[in-house]
């Protein structure tokens, strides 16, 4: 048994191939990490609410949803309904962090805060034992395959001291530039749930990538 996770992210995956591209992590981890962008709080777009409705109907994988938008509030329910087992809203973008998880929770989901790199690592820290998830971006939100943060080590520390120093058993996540380089030194630094796009999506074989990332935390 592995004191940590790797969640596929589903925006590497080929999109005209989304239920074979799921297919093959599916026997690799029970986790689905799923990107929603709005094109204001991120430069980009995505998949939406259709999309989740769709693949939840072919797989029972855990749906990880990171709501990288403004507004969060609104789609709680529309993702909760399209069958959603978590969803991350973002600290940047709400002034009410402890209404939206209960929020969340109310539908019977676990709920998580990320923080983009540019915001004190401060302001989540008073969350840590209230959220099941906190996540810490390793890039600037809204891109897949950019390189992970210098500077990401410390703030991924001072969350796994808040959670340590407060007792807590929430997961603490990682987000961009995540390969077999930056998954150990992520981990060393106390990371334990490992959201990774192109370095598995974007390999020949997807599922024996998940494999071998666990293996370069598992190895050495
Ligand atoms: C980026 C997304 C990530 C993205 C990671 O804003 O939140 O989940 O898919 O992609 P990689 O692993 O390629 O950096
Ligand atoms: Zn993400």
């Amino acid at each position: 048994m592995s004191d940590f996770e790797i969640a596929p992210s589903l925006l590497a995956a080929d999109f005209g191939y989304l239920m074979r591209d799921i297919k093959s992590v599916e026997g690799k981890t029970g986790f689905l990490h799923i990107d929603i962008m709005d094109g204001h709080f991120v430069d980009n777009l995505s998949i939406g609410v259709p999309v989740v409705e769709s693949i939840r109907k072919y797989t029972d994988m855990f749906f990880d949803v990171h709501l990288m938008l403004t507004n969060p509030e609104k789609f709680i329910k529309p993702f909760a309904d399209a069958g959603a087992n978590m969803i991350t809203f973002h600290i940047e973008c709400t002034k009410d962090p402890e209404g939206l998880i209960d929020l969340i929770r109310s539908y019977g989901l676990k709920a998580g805060i990320s923080i983009h790199p540019h915001t004190p690592i401060e302001s989540v820290l008073p969350y840590v034992d209230k959220a099941d998830l906190i996540l810490v971006m390793t890039v600037v939100p809204g891109f897949g395959g950019s390189t992970y943060l210098a500077g990401s080590n410390d703030r991924i520390s001072a969350v796994r001291k808040a959670i340590d120093e407060k007792g807590a058993s929430t997961y603490l996540s990682v987000d961009g530039g995540i390969n077999k380089k930056t998954i150990k030194i992520a981990y060393d630094s106390g990371a334990r749930y490992f959201v990774a796009g192109s370095a598995v999506f974007g390999a020949e074989d997807a599922g024996k990538a998940v494999e071998e990332l666990r293996s370069c935390v598992t190895m050495s």
